[in-house]
């Protein structure tokens, strides 16, 4: 299957395949991952038109990166030529892996993308993003230093991630934005009251993550699953005990609808999130979370499925907005998010 579909981040990015690969389930994030396979992964995803890459320097501490780097080093020219790296910066993590918060200095703006450039082996990055506020710089700080990036070439657009309204027009106010990073699926709706329409009004373009909720919603999940204590899930609020039941219930909503349509419930999944981009005038990218060809192509599917709004009504009647059992992330994370302020 060929993707020819393009999005456009906003009124100042690039323009990018109307869905992205998130590569960060390729570094441990939910539980181990095959290296060959997730080779081969970025691969097929390049070769099916896909254009955009989404990593973070953060994703297995530079692994992500080392990785990505290997997969275009090794991918035909013509297709490496093609990818757009999204990079994510900012937060702090230790030689084990745990979390030490976020730092938007200018010196660790311009620290970590020299870093990146190196280890994902390109003289640019396309899109840089702090991956979380820091509370403790001002956001023009931040964004002044990658305007700076920006400036010498080694930055091409600057982007924001889980920001909320107020910063997100601060940060327009400094330097121009391409795009907000944020969760935004039919389980997690809560970008629609107000980052939304100001995103609207801003000319600044969305790339939606989580938008199977991390497999919650992807059809795959069985209510006895169990997870390692590595993986995201084991402590997401959402996969926990009665939580799961009632989430996994509305996934046999959503279910029923797929059926009638002929595909998956991935497929309608990421179809809803790729169809409110009209609906909202606003470019939506959903960034897919494939480490596996065979998840990919099912994910690339959803390109296929046509929504009408009878289609829209019915799934949105199986899968009410707020109608998810469980934060999207436990307390701790949930407190980092200046969008849910
Ligand atoms: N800015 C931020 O704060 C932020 C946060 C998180 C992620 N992100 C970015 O967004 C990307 C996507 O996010 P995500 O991984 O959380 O979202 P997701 O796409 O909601 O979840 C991905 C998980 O869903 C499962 N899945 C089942 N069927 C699938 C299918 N056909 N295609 C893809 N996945 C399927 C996979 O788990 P199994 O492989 O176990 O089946 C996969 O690991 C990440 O890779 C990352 O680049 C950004």
């Amino acid at each position: 299957m060929t993707t020819t579909r393009t999005r456009t981040l906003g009124t100042t990015g690039p323009q990018v395949s109307a869905i992205g690969l998130g590569c960060m389930g390729m570094s441990g994030m939910y539980g181990e991952a095959d290296r060959a396979e997730s080779v081969a992964t970025i691969h097929a995803a390049l070769e099916a038109g896909v254009t955009l890459l989404d990593t973070g320097d953060f994703y297995g501490m530079g692994h992500n990166e080392l990785l990505i780097n290997e997969a275009l080093r090794t991918a035909p020219a013509a297709l490496r030529e093609n990818a757009l790296l999204s990079v994510k910066f900012g937060a702090q993590r230790g030689p084990d892996g745990e979390w030490y918060g976020f730092d938007g200095s200018p010196a660790a703006v311009k620290t970590s993308a020299a870093y990146s450039l190196q280890r994902l082996g390109v003289d640019h990055i396309d899109v840089y993003r702090p991956a979380r506020l820091d509370p403790d710089v001002p956001i023009e700080e931040t964004v002044g230093a990658m305007a700076e990036l920006v400036e010498k070439g080694y930055v091409r657009h600057i982007g924001l991630s889980e920001v909320g309204a107020d910063t997100i027009r601060r940060a327009a106010a400094t330097a121009p934005i391409a795009d907000l990073q944020i969760e935004y699926a039919l389980i997690s709706r809560g970008p629609e009251r107000e980052i939304l329409p100001t995103l609207r009004e801003l000319g600044i373009a969305v790339t939606a993550y989580g938008v199977l909720s991390r497999g919650l919603i992807s059809g795959h999940v069985t209510p006895g699953q169990e997870y390692a204590a590595n993986d995201f899930r084991a402590h997401s609020p959402r996969f926990q005990g009665e939580n799961l039941q009632h989430n996994l219930a509305l996934v046999e909503s959503l279910r029923k609808i797929a059926e009638q349509k002929g595909v998956s419930v991935t497929q309608i999944a990421i179809a809803w999130v790729l169809s409110q981009g009209p609906r909202h005038n606003t470019d939506i990218v959903p960034l897919v979370g494939a480490r596996t060809r065979a998840r990919l192509d099912e994910a690339l599917g959803a390109l296929d499925v046509t929504l009408d709004a009878a289609d829209l009504a019915a799934i949105e009647a199986a899968v009410p907005a707020d109608a998810a059992a469980g934060e999207r992330y436990a307390p701790a994370q949930m407190a980092m998010l200046d969008s849910e302020r």
